[in-house]
């Protein structure tokens, strides 16, 4: 079984709006509207590439009832923690004529401790029949920064697999937790790591900085795929993977949805490389669908094949 941790759940709508400006009056040409939050996109995912999953996290008021009602009815397992306050409403906002997406996200619920130590229960009960464990996302208010990281601690007594995708704050302690991978993508390893970079040799040396400051493996995803340094019968490996980058129907999620092909790979037993590779192609495929966390599992094995796998040699400093 594999969970996934979405602590700030949300209903998100997602809007096609041709030239959209601001200060106007806008109709939708399409529009798509369901649970999301990271853990959550990466639990759809997760369930379409056929992995058994449950999604847990905190859900309040007529919001959370909503995206526990919506997430069942997608068939997707799910066990939250109520709680008293709201759960937050996004908006997205995509414009197919310029390909430009515009995000409004709410400010989350306020959390009290009982309610998050009902949850660190509640992970806990759940994670011995998990073999991984995917904590993605933003906090809501109310909830300590190190949550993720004390999390990280607990589940590997447990024995339990961690993959972390967050930023800030939670995403720095969590890395010195010792996560077995993080999928940052190139602005939130920046951040991380402390400075910007330019080349294929600034991003080698930035995986190797974020598993020396504590990650197993760090994969740092890309606009057209990633780079990362996975551990292969146990040695550092850097790769480098690359797609062609496609018209997007819609990008955003995209990075959640490359985050459950990793996970989905990593949990049927594949390579290291393989993992990426797939992960490539689900973050790649999922462009083409409004709404995140969705795509199609037959394009993406059709896409295998154009993902493009190189190892790159490091300087010592790398590895
Ligand atoms: N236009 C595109 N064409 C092909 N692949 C894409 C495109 N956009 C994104 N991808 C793939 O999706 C993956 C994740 O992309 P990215 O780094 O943009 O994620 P992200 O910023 O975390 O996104 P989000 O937070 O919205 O989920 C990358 O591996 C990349 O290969
Ligand atoms: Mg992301």
């Amino acid at each position: 079984m594999i969970i996934t941790v979405t602590l700030n759940a949300a209903i998100d709508k997602s809007l096609s709006v041709p030239n959209f400006r601001l200060g106007r009056r806008h109709r939708t040409v399409d529009q798509r509207t369901m649970p999301g939050g990271k853990g959550v996109n990466v639990a759809r995912t997760l369930k379409s590439l056929g992995q058994p999953v449950i999604a847990t996290g905190f859900a309040g008021g007529a919001t959370g009832t909503r995206i526990v009602e919506q997430l069942t009815q997608e068939s997707i397992l799910n066990d939250f923690v109520r709680i008293r306050d709201e759960s937050r409403t996004n908006t997205s906002v995509h414009d197919p004529t310029s390909g430009e997406q515009t995000e409004v996200n709410e400010r989350g619920p306020e959390v009290s401790p009982k309610e998050v130590e009902l949850f660190q229960d509640k992970l806990l009960y759940l994670a011995r029949g998990a073999a991984i464990v995917v904590i993605a996302g933003s906090l809501p208010r109310g909830v300590e920064p190190g949550i993720y990281a004390d999390l990280i601690r607990e589940l590997r007594h447990l024995g339990v697999t961690t993959v972390v995708d967050a930023e800030g704050e939670p995403m720095r302690l969590a890395v010195r937790a010792e996560p077995d991978a993080i999928s940052p993508n190139v602005v939130e390893a920046e951040e991380l790591v402390g400075q910007e970079f330019n080349d294929d040799g600034d991003r080698m040396a930035a995986v190797a900085a974020l598993c020396a400051l504590g990650a197993r493996e760090a994969i740092v995803t890309l606009p057209d795929g990633c780079t990362a340094r996975v551990l292969e019968d146990g040695a550092p490996v850097l790769r480098r993977m690359s797609i062609e980058q496609r018209e997007a129907v819609a990008s955003r999620g995209s990075g959640d949805a490359f985050l459950a092909g990793y996970v989905a790979a990593r949990y049927s037993g594949s390579s290291p490389t393989e993992c990426l590779r797939f992960a490539v192609a689900c973050g790649a495929e999922s462009t083409q669908h409004l709404g995140a966390g969705l795509l199609d599992p037959a394009a993406v094995e059709r896409l295998l094949g154009e993902v493009h796998a190189q190892t790159l040699e490091p300087s010592a400093s790398a590895l």
